[in-house]
């Protein structure tokens, strides 16, 4: 297969496992190509890409960019807090307007589940979403399963442990997803009131026990509280949610066994990681965000790609 089966990428619910092998395989190719002295290539030379973050962001921002510019596409920038958002303008309207200027694909964060999805179906473009809320992260989950596949080979059969605030997580939602796909047994772990009542539908093994879970998995994603995000509190106190939810260093030696740590990023360090552990041998923090670039060079080409060949066909 060379070609996508979606027009967009709104979640990974909506890919097939052939598609997230393309993004890898296309992601292998673009990987070798940022790690040359001369880290750009033609392929989006005609393209113009608007990344618009209604949401505070860094990597994400960041690695969409650096994508896009690596890919030889025109890029601009929005950000909601200096746009006419501000005095009143919907998002149908801002969009419309951005487009108009002859701008061929749109990066979007924003703070609504669900903004991804609609604005794929009220406007004419192709829509990447950067992140809807608590809802998906494609690009995240795309990029951690690509780390995880880098450092253990395939994904099939390997467990995996999402540690922390499910809740309110749409990295959670997005790796869930994304991992089973691929063959991937998953567990979530964290206090129960930071659990989905809908969490064992998705066929997730779930536990309240940091311990238990790191014996089981040959991976754990660290979370990290989303406090933006909250209306109540969900445990007595900082200090004690990184007590019975922190991975430490003591922890990791007392397991005596291989173990990868990720984490998305945000980092607070001491709460859901110490820095010895982000700092150190089984961290592939870095990594993962290195790799974001390759994974969003990847799927910015073939969505491309894929409507050029609809235009000539
Ligand atoms: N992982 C992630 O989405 O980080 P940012 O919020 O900084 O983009």
């Amino acid at each position: 297969m060379s070609e996508l089966s979606v027009n967009h990428l709104l979640g990974i619910k909506h890919l097939n496992p052939q598609d997230i092998e393309l993004i890898f395989k296309t992601a292998d190719q673009f990987k070798e190509v940022i790690n040359r002295p001369i880290k750009k290539v033609p392929s989006l030379r005609d393209i113009t890409v608007a990344n618009l973050f209604f949401e505070n962001s860094t990597r994400t921002r960041l690695s969409f960019e650096l994508a896009e510019k690596r890919l030889s596409a025109d890029v601009v920038n929005f950000s909601a807090s200096s746009s006419s958002v501000k005095k009143g303008e919907t998002l149908i309207d801002t969009v419309n307007n951005i487009l108009a200027m002859k701008v061929d694909l749109v990066v979007m964060r924003h703070p609504n589940p669900g903004a991804a999805v609609f604005l794929s179906q009220n406007v004419n473009s192709i829509i990447v979403n950067a992140g809807d809320g608590a809802h998906e992260h494609p690009t995240q989950a795309l990029l951690d399963a690509f780390s995880i596949r880098e450092k253990w080979g395939e994904l099939k059969g390997k467990r995996i442990a999402i540690v922390g605030d499910i809740l309110h997580s749409r990295v959670a939602l997005s790796n869930i997803f994304c991992l089973q796909k691929l063959g991937a047994e998953v567990m979530v772990c964290g206090p129960t009131t930071l659990m989905p009542k809908y969490i064992k539908s998705l066929g997730v093994q779930v536990s309240h026990d940091l311990t238990e879970a790191l014996e089981w998995a040959d991976v754990a994603n660290m979370l990290r509280v989303q406090h933006e995000r909250q209306d109540t509190r969900y445990f007595p106190s900082i200090r004690e949610y990184a007590r019975q939810y922190g991975v430490t260093r003591e922890l990791l030696d007392s397991l005596n066994k291989e173990i990868t740590i990720m984490h998305p990023g945000p980092i607070n360090r001491g709460v859901e990681i110490s820095s010895d552990v982000a700092d150190g041998d089984h961290s592939i923090i870095l990594q993962q965000v290195e790799n974001g670039v390759a994974i969003r060079m990847a799927v910015l080409y073939l969505l491309a790609a894929k409507k050029q060949m609809e235009f000539s066909a």
